[in-house]
């Protein structure tokens, strides 16, 4: 593991920990097996980046370049998108937009640089119901220039699947269940490809824990029994150190760092619980404390994370735009809202959502807005559905402004934000990035029915 190597490293030397410069990284994207269950007996059929899952961890620094060379070893066409990296058009890796599928047994290469330092993902932008849904996804973490101390850095990748009884991947991709309800919510979680083991801390010990949320349509929110961990970042942007009120929230495609100071007392246990579905409440995993302390007292060195260089929006001088997202059981598409079934729901049931009252395919290429380079752009979020979205911009970072016209504390850096049903939020950014770039619902079987657009920049 690229990660694990580089770490060693970093202790003996104390010097940078990744040279992943050059062109050195091959990624094959390619069936797998896989051990995501506790009985060990059990491997599960999934695709992998490296026929693993998770694909692993490439880890670099800020302002590093990246090469990798994705070889699609499956039996379908495939791309990687760098989810939340701000990269040139041509590397975001969405199919007969920025690029042609990589067919089987094809190459290509992704090289661009990451500007941002921050936690972000990986994954295919082609059939992702189905490919992200079988396991291909994996970590991209770039590291600041001066980290913030820490006695351990984290990442905990989250996966949810779904598992029929022998253990294997339910094929009810597509249904339209999950298409017209909250997508494909499994049965099986795991934390970085395994079920969940419990995480060994010791008292007086900092975590830097990066939660990365890379099922497609589950939402996670976690509370740390005994704990209060401090959000420092939310999809790989700095944000002034808070405690979350209420649960730890990350929805599908998101990311948020913690910082987590171990304030139990040596051998105790704490439960980390999933809230977030009333009624189905769970234990994740435990912190599990060692006998012997690491220190006495708290670290007590600062937390904020250095911020990123991102163009501020100017509001004053903002275009604005309204975007409604309709559809969904119960929604606001009309004939769908009205129950519509059999030959009629079956027709529709590909398209069951819209962004402005379009619904559109992988081959839309119409831009729905088209932004003058460098302007800041306001869009207004409505969110006239029953359903929760995870709403996703490439190519840029925005600025949460306000949600149900109250303006946000934080004013939080993000590239998802996730939108409770039939609420509001307004995102800020400035278009600085040229190119199309696709805007949608990071619940993936919404996105495959028609939550999604693309936004040009020119
Ligand atoms: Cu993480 Cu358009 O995707
Ligand atoms: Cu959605």
């Amino acid at each position: 593991m690229l990660g694990a190597t580089a770490t060693a490293a970093a202790a003996v030397t104390g010097c940078s920990r990744v040279a992943a410069r050059a062109g050195d990284i091959q990624l094959a994207a390619k069936a797998g097996r896989a051990r995501l269950l506790s009985d060990s007996t059990v491997s599960t059929a999934v695709f992998g980046y490296g026929g693993q899952v998770p694909g692993r961890e490439l880890r670099l620094r800020q302002g590093d370049r990246l090469r990798v060379s994705v070889k699609n070893e499956l039996q379908e066409e495939t791309t990687v998108h760098w989810h939340g990296i701000r990269l040139p058009n041509a590397m975001d890796g969405v199919p007969h937009l920025t690029q042609k599928p990589i067919k089987p047994g094809e190459t290509f290469l992704y090289d661009f640089v990451a500007p941002d330092a921050g936690t972000y993902w990986y994954h295919p932008h082609h059939n992702s119901s189905q490919q992200v849904g079988r396991g291909l996804y994996g970590p991209l973490i770039v590291e600041e220039a001066e980290p913030i101390k820490v006695d351990r850095d984290i990442t905990w990748l989250l996966g949810d699947w779904r598992l029929l009884e022998d253990g294997q991947i339910s094929d009810d991709f597509g249904n339209m269940h999950d298409s017209m309800h909250a997508g494909r919510v499994g049965n099986t979680i795991t934390i970085n490809g395994r079920a969940p083991q419990p995480l060994a801390v010791r008292t007086g010990e900092r975590v830097r824990l990066r939660l990365i949320n890379a099922a497609n349509a589950r939402i996670f929110g976690l509370k740390f029994a005994g704990h209060s961990p401090k959000i420092v970042a939310l999809d790989g942007q700095p944000v002034t150190p808070h405690e979350p009120s209420g649960s730890v929230l990350v929805g599908p495609a998101m990311r948020v760092d913690l910082i987590i100071d171990m304030v139990g007392d040596p051998s105790l246990k704490f439960a980390v619980e999933d809230t977030f579905y009333k009624g189905l409440e769970y234990t994740l995993t435990t912190l599990e404390y060692g006998p012997n302390p690491l220190r006495q007292a708290l670290l007590t060195t600062p937390i904020a994370l250095p911020p990123n260089r991102i163009a501020e929006p100017h509001l004053r001088a903002a275009t604005r735009h309204e975007i409604t997202f309709s559809g969904g059981m119960g929604g606001g598409m009309g004939m769908m809202g009205g129950g519509m079934m059999g030959g009629g729901m079956g027709m529709m049931g590909g398209m069951s959502w819209a962004i402005n009252g379009v619904s559109a395919t992988s081959h839309t290429h119409e831009p729905m807005l088209t932004f003058a380079r460098g302007k800041t752009v306001v869009l207004n979020l409505n969110n006239d559905t029953a359903w929760w979205h995870p709403i996703h911009l490439h190519g840029h970072s925005f600025r949460v402004i306000s949600r149900n016209g109250k303006p946000t504390a934080h004013r939080e850096w993000q590239d998802t934000v996730l939108m409770p049903p039939r609420e509001t939020a307004e995102i800020a950014f400035v278009a600085d990035n040229p190119g199309d770039w696709m805007f949608h619902c990071h619940v993936l079987e919404h996105q495959a029915a028609g939550m999604m657009a693309n936004l040009r920049v020119a």
